[in-house]
């Protein structure tokens, strides 16, 4: 089957954005080719927009998670959006189960404002911001 590649991952990291496009989960594995590069730190802009949680700030990498709608309704009309949800969900799992292998921590964030962190991260037009996940290790 053609995956539809509705899903994006933004890292932002240490002055820079990266996008992972392509994406999508299948059983453990996360597969993914980074796109764009943006030279900037959008931590603290995601972490304003995320009600001022400024905890998130302080995490090396913050990843959001974003989904299409328009490209998956295509195919399965309005029941597209849930399917994004629970895609997204399964690779937020995913990326937990990763990191703990990894001995990396990371948290979940779902209390933001959609367009203000789509607009921190400059993510593409259209895209939905679903899930936060700052990564770290323990302090
Ligand atoms: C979907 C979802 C969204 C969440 N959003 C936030 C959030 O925005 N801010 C926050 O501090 N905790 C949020 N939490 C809760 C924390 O990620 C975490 O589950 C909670 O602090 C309990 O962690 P613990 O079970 O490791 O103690 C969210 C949890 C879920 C499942």
């Amino acid at each position: 089957m053609k995956a539809l590649k509705f899903v994006l991952i933004c890292l932002t990291v240490f002055g820079l954005v990266l996008f992972s496009s392509n994406v999508f989960a299948k059983q453990t594995l996360i597969y993914g080719t980074t796109e764009k590069i943006i030279d900037m730190d959008a931590r603290e802009g995601v972490a304003v927009a995320s009600l001022r949680q400024m905890w998130m700030a302080t995490a090396p990498v913050i990843l959001v998670l974003t989904a299409e709608y328009g490209r998956i309704t295509i195919k399965y009309g309005d029941r597209g959006k849930r399917y994004a949800m629970i895609e997204v969900g399964h690779i937020g799992q995913n990326i937990f189960l990763q990191c703990e292998a990894m001995g990396i921590c990371a948290g979940i964030v779902g209390a933001f404002y959609d367009t203000q962190v789509a607009g921190a991260i400059k993510t593409q037009k259209n895209h939905e911001p679903l899930i936060i996940m700052p990564l770290g290790y323990r302090l």
